[in-house]
């Protein structure tokens, strides 16, 4: 699958970009500044190139929006049709830049553009942790995943499997204003118990 990262050459933009490649996807950066781009895509192992935000967007089959909340709207409107009918992975936190509760960053976007099928993912977790899928115990870390689009969704919980993360299905789009709020939660909880980004949520089912 050839996958597109929106601001690609990001902390999230290259772990994903690193996880993705390893796993033997074409990965496309994309940024504002496509040297810059192709500067980082060297330092990845794999088939990893970079360009710009529209390169980007044209030459993938799967783009993940990995730019930050107060700019992504913009950004997926200005490209809106390249976007059409593609998966989009929203991972942007809001961080209380839209009513907490009240809608869901990825609901924000996806009624911005509704022609691409939207998926949230990658919420909870941090940056530090995309190349190491379990932690120091060994416990696979989860990665909570929401869409109202089944196909996409799974298309995406298959991807994060791929990589050694516990994709969790979370449900509808809606769900994720809960997932939303579960970031600034972690963030406290991470400084508190001083576990300098390498902590996450975990879902532990009945069996
Ligand atoms: N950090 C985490 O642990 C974490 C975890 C989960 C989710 N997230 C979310 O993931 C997103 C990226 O976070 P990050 O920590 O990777 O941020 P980052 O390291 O600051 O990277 C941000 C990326 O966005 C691009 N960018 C910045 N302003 C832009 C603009 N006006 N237009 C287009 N591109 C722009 C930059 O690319 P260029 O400068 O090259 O254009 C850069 O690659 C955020 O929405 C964040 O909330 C972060």
């Amino acid at each position: 699958m050839k996958i597109g990262i929106l601001g690609g050459t990001g902390r999230m933009g290259c772990g994903l970009a690193d996880s993705y490649a390893r796993r033997g996807h074409e990965v496309f950066l994309g940024s504002r500044s496509p040297d810059q781009a192709r500067a980082v895509a060297l330092g990845i192992e794999g088939e990893v190139r970079g360009g710009s935000l529209l390169e980007t967007a044209r030459d993938s089959d799967l783009l993940v929006v990995a730019v930050p909340f107060e700019v992504a709207e913009e950004l997926i409107r200005s490209l809106a049709d390249l976007l059409t009918d593609k998966i989009v992975v929203d991972i942007t936190n809001p961080f209380g830049a839209i009513t907490p509760g009240r809608i869901a960053a990825v609901e924000v976007h996806a009624n911005a553009v509704p022609s691409a099928h939207w998926v949230a993912a990658y919420k909870t977790t941090f940056w530090k942790t995309l190349g190491q899928p379990a932690d120091s115990a060994g416990v696979t870390r989860d990665v909570l995943v929401c869409s109202d689009d089944r196909p996409a969704g799974q298309t995406v919980m298959d991807l994060i499997a791929s990589t050694g993360f516990r994709p969790i299905d979370c449900g509808s789009l809606e769900n994720a204003r809960a997932v939303d709020l579960m970031v600034p939660l972690m963030l406290e909880l991470d400084e508190r118990y001083q576990c300098e980004c390498a902590s996450g949520w975990k879902f532990l089912a009945a069996h």
